[in-house]
């Protein structure tokens, strides 16, 4: 199992280049299951968590042509071919959906397009219970038929069309708004969600929908009206940026006190983490499109408080990135989480180097500015171990992260775009 060896105290310095989104890339590849035609993806990302998208797309039929080099010498990362005019299986098997839980996006296109699906409930996760209600209350509304059976969900439609509908999400999420969405661009007459995710990363699925002949409304908006349409065809889209890896990079330059200019970001969806940054006294400007440089060498930092909320607001899922940025800062800030229930898991790690963290329910108090420590760490989530590296940069002495692979599932060799900016960072076993 690779782990990742920090040797801290170093300010980064230097340029990386944003890779493509994977929560955007996610539900883009599902999409593939909505036509018999060719969906060609770009910017697609190297990580774990494509893969095994991938993996659960060959597994029920779609061919899938992948040109690493992204055609552009690896620069906007890679191209992605999805074919899927030969569906032949309508499961998602456990041994796939327990790895990744966005792999129950395929519920919703396999209904739309085939009226049946049988895909594993996801089980238990690290950062909370994360139900799957919303994505089943959604899909009966639509008109399907839902049993669960021996951990799995067996749905199928009767007549085999979904029908539109009014749907009321008691709250955000965009897991469902995204399953709810796909299902609707194939299903008869007019749907509409009340209270739909509006992340841009559902706006990119939305887009992409539109360019393969679905008729949406709202776009960006917590309402979204979709006229169903006989068929979908096939599209080539480029995936948005990484919003989350472009701010976890600036967590880490300001954590260490350094300056990183970061390429390819699409500055629109960075809002709330530049106005954070900002206000806590990062400097932080565009110095040319689609480029943010962060700039924290000889400034004064001072903490603020955050709550994680939905898009546009902070996002939870830098909250622990933000959490090690706040240790390097003299005085105390509460950080709430107001988005999953168990999402301080990194605190506990974050003690074992010294770090004053006081945790009550939904907040952590965080007393910053003592020196952290070197330690041997354990990674148990994506953003929490992300947030170990940044912790184990701004230490002193060497630290040592275990369980790279959870990193992997995110991030683009995350060691190399580090390294290249001065870290002194390596993987081995
Ligand atoms: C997606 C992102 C994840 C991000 C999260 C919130 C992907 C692949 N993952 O996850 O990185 O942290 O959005 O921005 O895009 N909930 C229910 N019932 C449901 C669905 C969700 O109660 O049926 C709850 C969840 O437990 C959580 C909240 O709603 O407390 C938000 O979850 P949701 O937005 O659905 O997150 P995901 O789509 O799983």
């Amino acid at each position: 199992m690779d782990k990742i060896y920090v040797t801290g105290g170093t300010p980064l310095n230097g340029t990386i280049t944003i890779s493509g989104s994977k929560n955007a890339a996610l539900p883009l590849m599902a999409t593939s299951l909505l036509t018999a035609d060719t969906i060609t993806l770009s910017n697609v990302p190297h990580i774990a968590d494509i893969s095994t998208m991938a993996h659960l797309l060959l597994q029920h039929g779609t061919n899938l042509l992948i040109d690493a080099s992204g055609g552009n010498g690896g620069h906007l990362g890679g191209v992605i071919q999805l074919t899927s005019d030969n569906i032949n299986n309508i499961e998602a098997p456990y041994d796939l959906v327990r790895k990744m839980r966005a792999s129950v996006l395929v519920l919703g296109p396999l209904l739309a397009r085939f009226g049946k699906a049988r895909v594993s409930l996801p089980g238990g996760c690290a950062i909370g219970t994360r139900p799957i209600d919303m994505h089943l209350k959604a899909l009966t509304e639509l008109g399907a038929v839902i049993e669960l059976t021996e951990g799995y969900i067996d749905a199928h439609v009767p007549g085999g069309k979904l029908t539109g509908t009014d749907i009321h999400f008691g709250k955000i999420s965009v897991g469902a708004t995204e399953n709810a969405l796909m299902a609707a661009t194939l299903a008869t007459g007019t749907t509409t969600i009340h209270n739909a995710a509006k992340e841009p990363e559902i706006t990119d699925l939305a887009n992409c929908l539109v360019s393969m002949g679905a008729n949406i409304d709202g776009i960006g908006t917590h309402t979204l009206t979709i006229n169903g349409v006989e068929s979908l065809h096939g599209t080539h889209y480029k995936v948005i940026c990484d919003r989350i890896e472009a701010g976890t990079f600036m967590m880490a330059a300001a954590a260490t006190r350094g300056t990183l200019t970061l390429e390819e970001v699409d500055l629109d969806v960075m809002t709330a983490t530049i106005e954070l940054l900002k206000d806590i006294g990062v400097h932080i400007s565009t110095p040319a499109d689609n480029t943010l440089k962060v700039d924290a060498h000889n400034a004064t930092l001072s903490p603020k408080n955050v709550s994680t909320e939905a898009y546009p607001g902070f996002a939870t899922d830098l909250q622990a990135q933000y959490m090690a940025l706040m240790l390097t800062i003299d005085g105390s800030c509460i950080i709430e989480e107001t988005i999953f229930e168990n999402r301080f898991m990194h605190v506990a790690e974050l003690s074992r180097m010294g770090a004053d963290i006081l945790i009550e329910g939904y907040k952590a108090t965080v007393h910053g500015g003592k020196p952290l420590k070197n330690a041997e760490l354990m990674a148990t989530d994506l953003r929490a171990s992300v947030c170990l590296v940044i912790a184990a940069l701004a230490a002193q002495g060497d630290s040592v992260i275990n369980r790279m692979y959870h990193i992997d599932r995110g991030y683009e060799r995350i060691e190399e775009k580090l390294a290249k900016c001065g870290a002194k960072i390596r993987r081995a076993r």
